[in-house]
């Protein structure tokens, strides 16, 4: 009798966006996961559009049941900026999805996050793929927020690596650096959440940031969409053999929609990365929170730069702990892209197999 391991859960905040689709489909697809509640931040496409994408891809995935919810939709102190040019207009590629039927949330995304983290104290994992305005405004409500949630994993910043919207900086960082600052100060060691607050029973770990450094690593190419699909039984544009004639559908549903989203992903990383590919850096991040032998993480302390002329949103990283600062962030310098790879094929096209 296999033994039945408790699951994780896990809240994911996102600006749905093709890769935070793809993490979102991955959540689903991995029994140890209970996704707990998903909410939704702008970023890639405004808020409205990503809790629509959000619910059409849950619902993709035969997941109607997950409570998605919708936050503020700017960034905390500037505007909104999004990037159609990365994700599409709609912020889901080519890919066409039937409406959403399933309900909005009536709560608010950071007083979800609080609500929940609350009820299950030391709990729960909340994994951030979007800008962190909905994290900082649920810390500046709870600063408890670092002692009741069991992790936080991040995806956003990159701490020695280039940056991907400014020279030296990472779009989800780049959107909301206020909102970013607050995050990596209240979940350190010097915030109201933090050791240094007073001895509670509940000891807060530090932040795990998954930046560019390790997700530009994580590169999904043809051949894995075509090992995915042939793992659903279909080809890697999702049509099935034989079709209505014998049967069966003429498309793998979800299969169609990676293939439509990621075609348009994959050309942008062709125009702007040399590869006719793309980075998943969100699924990356989600799989680590599920299985942190993913990757190997360097405690570091971690500052977001607001007020420089070319590096406002830059997420300073100490490596040579000039500042004396004690750690904030356990920063993942490794990943073990083949193991991830190896098992997004194989997690994602078993559930693509099984809503053929
Ligand atoms: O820089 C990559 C991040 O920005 C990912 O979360 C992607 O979805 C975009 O939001
Ligand atoms: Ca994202």
């Amino acid at each position: 009798m296999k033994e039945a391991h408790a699951r994780i859960p896990i809240l994911v905040d996102c600006d749905t966006g093709i890769d935070d689709s793809l993490a979102l489909l991955y959540a689903v697809a991995s029994p140890e996961c209970e996704l707990v509640a998903v909410t939704c931040t702008a970023g890639n496409v405004d808020a409205l559009q990503v809790a629509e994408n959000t619910r059409a891809v849950l619902e993709l995935a035969g997941r109607c049941d997950v409570e998605v919810a919708i936050g503020r939709e700017t960034p905390l102190a500037r505007a909104l900026v999004t990037t159609p040019e990365t994700h599409g207009p709609r912020g889901i590629g080519y890919a066409e999805l039937p409406p959403a039927t399933m309900p909005l949330s009536a709560r608010y995304s950071p007083d979800l996050i609080v609500e929940e983290a609350r009820r299950r104290p030391g709990e729960l994992t909340l994994v951030t793929l979007a800008p962190l305005t909905n994290v900082a405004l649920a810390v500046l409500r709870e600063p408890e927020l670092p002692r009741l949630l069991r992790r936080l994993v991040i995806m956003g910043g990159s701490y020695r690596s280039a940056g991907n919207t400014a020279p030296t900086t990472e779009w989800n960082v780049n959107v909301d650096p206020e909102s970013a600052k607050i995050v990596f100060e209240a979940f350190g060691p010097t915030g109201k959440g933090g050791p240094a607050a007073g001895d509670r029973s509940i000891a807060p770990t530090r932040p795990t940031a998954l930046g560019l450094d390790v997700t530009e690593r994580a590169r999904m190419l043809p051949e894995h969409l075509a090992a995915l699909a042939a793992r659903a039984g279909c080809a890697p544009d999702g049509s099935v053999a034989g079709g209505p004639s014998a049967g069966g559908s003429a498309v793998n549903p979800i299969v169609r929609y990676l293939a439509d989203a990621l075609r348009f992903y994959m050309e942008f990383h062709s125009r702007y990365d040399g590869f006719y590919g793309a980075f998943i850096h969100d699924p990356l991040a989600l799989a680590a929170a599920l299985d942190p032998t993913l990757v190997r993480t360097e405690a570091v302390s971690v500052d977001v730069e607001l007020g420089g002329r070319l590096t406002t949103g830059e997420t300073v990283t100490d490596w040579r702990r000039v500042w004396g600062h004690p750690p904030n962030v356990d920063v993942a310098v490794e990943a073990d892209s083949g193991r991830f790879m190896d098992r997004f094929i194989e997690r994602v096209g078993d559930l693509a197999a099984g809503r053929s």
